[in-house]
């Protein structure tokens, strides 16, 4: 079992990462593998604003490259005073690559979080059932 108090923590640390050049605001992510491995996300924005990628993402593409398939639990930190929620894109890409049972820690702008699955945040998902 992963401790979730450090995962928020490395959340919360990772969005002194971000580069929110244009939105100034900070998101930070710590994803954590089944084999306990920790990776860190954060929002970086772009002059040409579609571009721009979340802290999720960001978070997520660490772990794939680095050859992790199988995950436990995000956790989410942003600069709002409401707990920060994964935007539409980032909950279907962690669907696909982290599985419905993912566990998300989001955490607001003073350290305190709410927990919840992927599977309550994104119900009814298309994936790749769908196109076999
Ligand atoms: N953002 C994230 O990084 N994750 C979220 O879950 C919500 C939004 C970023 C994208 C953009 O850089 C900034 O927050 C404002 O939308």
């Amino acid at each position: 079992m992963f401790d979730a108090k450090e995962l928020v923590r490395k959340a919360i640390e990772a969005k002194t990462k971000a580069l929110p050049t244009y939105s100034n605001f900070h998101v930070g992510a710590a994803l954590i593998s089944k084999n306990g491995k920790i990776f860190l996300g954060a929002n970086i924005e772009n002059s040409s604003y579609g571009l721009t990628i979340c802290a999720e993402r960001t978070a997520v593409f660490s772990a794939i490259i680095e050859g992790e398939r199988e995950f436990e639990a995000i956790a989410i930190a942003g600069d709002s005073e409401d707990y920060i929620s994964p935007c539409g894109a980032c909950r279907q890409v962690l669907m696909e690559l982290c599985g419905k049972n993912l566990h998300v820690y989001m955490i607001n702008q003073n350290g305190e979080y709410k927990q919840t699955t992927l599977d309550e945040l994104l119900p009814y998902s298309f994936n790749k059932e769908f196109l076999t």
